[in-house]
């Protein structure tokens, strides 16, 4: 089972994750946006790369079903109902709802895998969901991180390797792991005791805080907080129904 890890969507567009199986990873926020929309009742997901795209897409699809949700530069779009907090994200306002999504770096690799032979979407909120879907089907697979405007991002990686370090206590997975795995695995050893302090450390975290997001960390932070692990399905993005919960990240072993 090799173990390939992009840090940026630049680094695995659309042909590099052609067929392949992927697990897409924005800690802060989209993939804990994502998972908390879903698992409070939301229909789906639809992720597009531009405002533009969202606006004509949401108006094509009209309806009171359809929200638009997302951000740019941390702050919600103007027009759109929805920001990009998970904490917006209640039963109340998404159960039912298809929701256009648009965010600034998680969006794109959620685009990039639309070729995918499959693609979920974790987050250390769903992490041993995450561990279980890899676990289960144990076949070469990529960690498509979004990283931050473009750049590597410390938050993502962690996550990625605390991926990578939940599937080495399988002693039944033979594991071969690219440069790129081993220096996310490396990370999550040195930085991944606790994820709140790592994440208010980042330059994305830092960023977040300032602008008035502070309480997002802690909900971005909570390892194994929600059973719930969404999927790429052709262009949108839904719960993927079989997903039995079975705790293998460090987290749960340590509770
Ligand atoms: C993104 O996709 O760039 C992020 O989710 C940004 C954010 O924290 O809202």
């Amino acid at each position: 089972m090799r173990i390939e890890l992009s840090f940026t969507p630049h680094q695995a567009d659309e042909a590099a994750l052609r067929d392949k199986t992927v697990v897409a990873i924005d800690v802060l926020r989209a993939s804990t946006t994502i998972v908390t929309a879903l698992y409070n009742g939301a229909r789906e997901i639809i992720p597009v790369t531009t405002v533009e795209s969202a606006v004509n897409l949401s108006a094509k699809l009209a309806g009171d079903i359809v929200l638009l949700g997302g951000e740019r530069g941390g702050r919600m779009i103007q027009g759109f109902s929805l920001g990009n907090s998970p904490a917006e994200y209640t039963p109340e306002k998404v159960k039912g709802k298809s929701i256009v999504f648009s965010s600034t770096n998680g969006s794109q690799v959620l685009v990039n895998g639309r070729y995918a032979r499959e693609m979920v979407v974790c987050g250390f909120v769903n992490m041993a969901m995450g561990v279980n879907f890899l676990r289960e089907r144990p076949r070469d697979f990529t960690l498509a991180c979004a990283g931050t405007n473009g750049a590597f991002s410390l938050e993502d990686s962690v996550c990625a390797g605390m991926v990578i370090y939940s599937l080495t206590r399988d002693d039944s997975l033979e594991l071969a792991l690219s440069d790129g795995a081993l220096a996310a695995q490396t990370l999550y050893k040195s930085h991944g005791k606790n994820v709140l302090k790592l994440l208010r450390s980042t330059e994305h975290g830092r960023h977040l805080q300032e602008i008035g997001f502070e309480d997002d960390l802690k909900l971005c932070a909570s390892v194994d907080s929600i059973p719930a692990l969404p999927q790429l399905d052709g262009n949108v993005i839904r719960l993927k129904r079989d997903a039995e919960r079975k705790d293998l990240s460090p987290a749960a072993a340590s509770s």
